[in-house]
């Protein structure tokens, strides 16, 4: 009788050969990775091949309404791996079932763009633990019933990586795994088609190794060096790596900059054919090795280049994509108190097909780029770059009666472009109303806060929470200090996790209570209600009020209406008879009449049955 890994191999291996030898004609090292995938199955402990199994017999098990997420550094959180595992009960009383463990595997320090720069893919910082450690982490998590995230950094990996160390020694066999260039003659090609990733704080693509006599690809820091995909050895032993890692109890991978793996010269080097040949391969290896393991990608990218990474019904790629567009366009909303780009947005996304699944989120660790649809706003005569500066000086409080606080990222003085940084509550407003000791302007900001987790979590998809932001962390500034972290500012939203503000979450009227208890009840009714489903039909409606965007959810015979006022004035809303009526699920309150009363920046969830 045939295993249950050959069953799977068997199911795949004609496509999986198929493209390997599209991409690198090589018959060795095809039989060489479905050895080690064999090798990998071996290894896998038997509670994950359970869990494996029943996942593949619920495929949709990701696809409800029952997963919040929360992500978070593991040092700022609890010091280590270990520290982690002691506080899952705090997770557990925010409702969270997902875990994302910012990058942890070994970095150099004062060289790791957040430990997105790895050095080895087998070891876990020291200071935060072992591998031991993490197994002993993800085994507490899923008695828990909770998922565990990592980042799979496979576009480049750290100048301290064994391999790029070998191959700045002049080993031919290494540097055939990085882009190595004696003079500038092909680099000064790409540069003529390749965009920036960092303008200011890493400029070009390229970086020229003095001792080494060489120009290397680096995308992103100079310290972060490219691997070359062409190589199949370098495809080959990434995969062996992300095994070896997803054999540690990881649930979800995060393939980090998945759009960049592939390089041709002529091209942006972004989103090549070839990226999804890779992709789709290591979606059908994870389906013959690891089956309850899904492929989240980092794809920050206009909608139409992140939705090819779902792949089709037929051959899938990522499981999961990261709604970047709408969270962009949610801080444009809260700057220009206009929902109409959200509302387009939000027929775009709800357009797809109900198997895609996005992971939702307000902040995360990185900074906020302003990809909106500069197309469609030019009707309404808003140019690009006037547009970001007006969004940039809203959101840190350049303009004078601006309540954010953020602060620009890589901002490029010669196209007038820049980024930004800032935790939710300090864009919100809440540091600034506290620091000024306003607390009409407090209430006020403490509402657009739980406004915008509601709107986050009327999305299909799965929620994932910015570690901090439901006790309502502001901005740390200690980084400009650090002479490790002060030149990039997304340090700013990557404070250690303010443990001493935690408990006043418990005392009635603070920031805290207000805000964990506040989204905590959201969280609790979206998991209770089947409107909420990833299955649910979902609509826009027109208020009649550009700042009051609506959105409809229908499924099992109810119908959830959802406003939320985008600007600081309170709203009358007037109804027509499909969405008025019903009870508001947040008061508890009964909606007579077609006409909806909201203050300033308010939120209500109208839920009729229609039975
Ligand atoms: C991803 C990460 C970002 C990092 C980059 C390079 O975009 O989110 O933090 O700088 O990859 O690895």
């Amino acid at each position: 009788m045939k295993n249950l890994f050959q069953k799977r191999m068997e199911k795949h291996h004609d496509e999986l050969r198929w493209l390997y030898m599209e991409l690198y004609q090589n018959d060795d090292m095809f039989a060489e990775l479905c050895s080690q995938l064999y090798e990998y199955d071996a290894q896998r402990g038997q509670q994950l091949k359970e869990r494996d199994l029943a996942r593949e017999k619920q495929p949709d098990w990701y696809k409800k309404n029952d997963i919040l997420g929360m992500m978070m550094y593991i040092d700022n959180y609890a010091g280590n791996l270990k520290g982690v595992e002691e506080k899952l009960d705090y997770l557990e009383e925010s409702q969270v079932n997902y875990i994302h463990l910012m990058p942890f595997l070994d970095t150099p320090k004062g060289r790791s763009d957040g430990g997105y720069a790895v050095s080895d893919f087998r070891k876990v910082q020291p200071q935060l633990g072992t591998m031991d450690d993490l197994e002993s982490l993800t085994r507490a998590c899923h008695d828990k019933g909770m998922n565990v995230c990592m980042d799979f950094v496979m576009n480049h990996t750290s100048e301290d990586h064994e391999w790029a160390v070998r191959a700045r020694h002049g080993e031919g066999e290494y540097m055939s795994r990085y882009f190595f260039y004696k003079d500038y003659a092909i680099p000064s090609e790409y540069e003529k088609t390749v965009p920036q990733v960092f303008p200011t704080t890493a400029p070009g693509n390229f970086t020229w190794l003095e001792d080494a006599g060489h120009f290397v690809m680096t995308t992103f820091y100079p310290y972060q060096w490219d691997l070359n995909y062409g190589n199949p050895r370098v495809f080959n032993e990434m995969v062996y790596n992300f095994l070896f890692l997803a054999n540690k109890g990881i649930d979800v991978m995060r393939i980090d900059a998945v759009p960049y793996i592939w390089k041709e010269l002529g091209t942006k080097c972004r989103n090549l054919p070839q990226v999804h040949t890779i992709v789709r391969m290591m979606r059908m290896i994870c389906e013959i090795v690891c089956p309850g393991v899904l492929l989240l990608g980092e794809v920050v990218m206009e909608p139409e280049k992140v939705v090819p990474y779902f792949g089709t019904v037929e051959k899938p790629e990522c499981h999961m994509l990261y709604n970047v567009t709408t969270m962009a366009t949610t801080w444009h909303t809260v700057a220009t108190r206009d929902t109409r780009l959200l509302r387009l947005q939000m027929d775009i996304v709800s357009s797809l097909p109900k198997e895609y699944v996005f992971l939702n989120y307000l902040r995360c660790h990185d900074d906020i780029g302003w990809g909106l649809d500069y197309q469609w706003l030019m009707q309404f005569g808003i140019g690009e770059v006037s547009h970001k500066k007006y969004l940039n000086d809203f959101l840190t409080g350049a303009i004078p009666e601006a309540f954010g606080r953020g602060e620009l990222y890589n901002s490029d003085p010669t196209s007038g472009d820049a980024r930004l940084c800032g935790t939710t509550a300090s864009l919100c407003g809440i540091e600034k109303a506290a620091y000024e000791r306003d607390e009409a302007a407090l209430e006020r900001a403490v509402r657009l806060d739980l406004m915008l987790h509601a709107y986050m979590l009327t999305q299909s998809g799965i929620p994932v929470i910015y570690s901090g932001d439901e006790i309502g962390q502001e901005n740390d500034y200690s980084y400009h200090q650090d002479p490790d972290r002060w030149s990039d500012s997304r340090y700013l939203h990557r404070g250690k996790f303010r443990w001493d503000l935690e408990p006043a979450r418990k005392e009635s009227g603070s920031v805290q209570q207000k805000l964990f208890d506040g989204i905590g009840k959201l969280e609790h009714i979206r998991k209770d209600s089947a409107v909420f489903h990833t299955d649910a039909q979902v609509s826009t409606v027109n208020t009649m009020d550009d700042s009051v965007l609506g959105i409809v959810r229908e499924n099992e015979g109810c119908r959830l209406t959802a406003l939320f006022n985008f600007s600081e004035f309170d709203k009358t809303i007037y109804l027509d008879e499909w969405n008025a009526g019903g009870t508001d699920l947040i008061t508890g309150q009964k909606q007579e009449g077609n006409s909806v009363q909201m203050p300033g920046y308010g939120v209500c969830w109208l839920l009729k049955d229609k039975n």
